[in-house]
């Protein structure tokens, strides 16, 4: 039986939410053309778009945020955050930034030029996207297991290195700009990459000479997940496993806004001097801001500098990963197919297999999440072929490895009620789910386009 983890908190603050009626959703998806990106916060009940700057902060980043030092150069709030961020990382040079895509804007065009790839085992769709921007193609190389949502593999989201060290031998060292371990592994079901993993593909990217990159957006779960899962680390405390994590890459891109439990944030690192962080800081000037902000205020760096630190205490992760464990467990339970096991920070339904009848391009996750709004107030979104731009070259609608339809679990927000009242609401949409249509889309830009795609219904 599914179990519930008592939180390691208790809430000082809230947020009312309005529960809106079925006629006021229906006309509210309506009005965003399909859209869940459309819809205004308070036609959504509980939203699980994404855990992404959706977290709550604590006392202690809220005391921290009145603190914030707001000179232009030279700020005190930068200095601490450096602090804290040496002290758990190890690496040399840090690069505040406004999001996780900002640190991807300022990076990558160091590392990749107009015709070659990235490879990744799997490149969320902001990092896809600057990568194309850089003229460049992503290419995902994740362990075949990702893609079967019914296996236990414990390490889901790692890299499949055979098949890197293929793609290498076939692009040719030259056209491989840069390798990406993207931790956890978000497009396949925030699944973890294990220490070892993370080593042989470090050992592969040094003896090609090619760049490695992590994307660290939820480097702190999968820091608890190797504890919980890989041999040999049940005894090593997270900030030890965090170490380990980053021993060998070159650079980092962090989303602070998930594991740094901020609204907002981000940082860029390189590990060590080599030419790589001027180039950063070039980039950072005229898009970000001046180095000792980077398009961020005092007291937002304030309350990343705190956030960082709770965000790898043990007993918070093991709660906040315990809530996903619950969810997911409590959906297989009642027979709602999701991937398994459990990762960090949402529930991954898999739409391809409760709804068999909708093809790919069709958007069967998208019709699924379409369908929760309507039926509670819940918003979920297309990790799956919608989520895909069409090819640059083709114009061809990808088909994405797994259709999945995500609800994130935002950090220190929803109690067990509103997670079960998730499950209950999925099963009664399950229980229609052979009568559900797919959509088309009718207008949409080229890079990114699921943010403001319109869609319609099938006929
Ligand atoms: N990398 C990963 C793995 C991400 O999940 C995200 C964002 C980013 C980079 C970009 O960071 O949003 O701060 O610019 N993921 C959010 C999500 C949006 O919903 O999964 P950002």
């Amino acid at each position: 039986m599914a179990v519930y983890m008592p939180e390691p908190y208790r809430i000082k603050m809230v947020e009312p939410l309005r529960v809106t009626t079925r006629e006021e959703r229906e006309e509210a998806i309506r009005r965003s053309h399909y859209n869940l990106f459309g819809l205004k916060s308070d036609q959504v009940y509980i939203d699980m778009l994404t855990d992404s700057g959706t977290g709550a902060m604590s006392d202690r980043q809220w005391a921290a945020v009145m603190m914030g030092d707001e000179s232009y150069a030279g700020s005190r709030s930068y200095h601490r955050l450096m602090e804290v961020c040496h002290a758990l990382f190890g690496w040399k040079y840090f690069q505040p930034v406004h999001q996780g895509r900002a640190a991807e804007k300022v990076l990558f065009p160091n590392l990749l030029k107009p015709g070659q790839v990235s490879i990744s085992n799997m490149h969320f769709d902001t990092t896809a996207g600057h990568v194309v921007l850089c003229g460049a193609k992503p290419v995902n190389c994740v362990v075949p297991q990702a893609l079967d949502s019914t296996s236990r593999f414990p390490f889901k989201g790692n890299m499949d290195n055979a098949r890197l060290t293929e793609l290498i031998g076939q692009f040719g060292r030259d056209r491989v700009g840069m390798i990406v371990i993207t931790v956890t592994c978000n497009s396949a079901g925030g699944q973890p990459v294990s220490l070892a993993n993370i080593r042989e593909t470090a050992d592969i990217a040094s003896q090609h000479g090619i760049p490695l990159v992590i994307d660290a957006a939820r480097f702190a779960e999968n820091a608890l997940f190797i504890k919980e899962r890989e041999e040999g680390q049940s005894g090593s405390t997270i900030r030890e496993i965090v170490r380990q994590m980053f021993a060998s890459a070159d650079a980092f891109t962090f989303s602070a806004k998930k594991d740094g439990i901020v609204n907002m944030g981000g940082l860029v690192a390189v590990r060590e001097d080599g030419g790589l962080i001027e180039g950063v800081r070039r980039y950072v000037v005229p898009n970000e801001g001046f180095l000792s902000y980077g398009g961020l205020s005092g007291r937002d760096m304030e309350a990343l500098a705190v956030g960082l630190e709770e965000g790898v205490d043990e007993s918070f992760l093991r709660s906040y990963t315990g809530q996903t464990r619950y969810l997911v467990d409590r959906m297989v339970e009642e027979g709602i197919p999701c991937q398994q096991p459990a990762g960090g920070h949402a529930v991954f339904v898999d739409a391809r297999q409760l709804l068999p009848h909708i093809p790919y391009d069709r958007f069967p996750a998208h019709a699924l999440c379409v369908e929760v709004y309507r039926e509670a107030g819940i918003r979920g979104c297309d990790v799956g072929s919608f989520m895909l731009d069409p090819d640059p070259e083709t114009g061809a609608q990808p088909q994405a490895a797994m259709e999945f339809a995500r609800f994130c679990i935002p950090r220190r927000t929803y109690t067990q009620a509103h997670l079960d009242y998730v499950v209950a609401s999925i099963l009664r949409v399950k229980e229609r789910a052979g009568v559900l249509r797919g959509y088309r889309i009718v207008k949409a830009e080229k890079i990114l386009r699921h943010f403001t795609a319109q869609l319609e219904p099938d006929a």
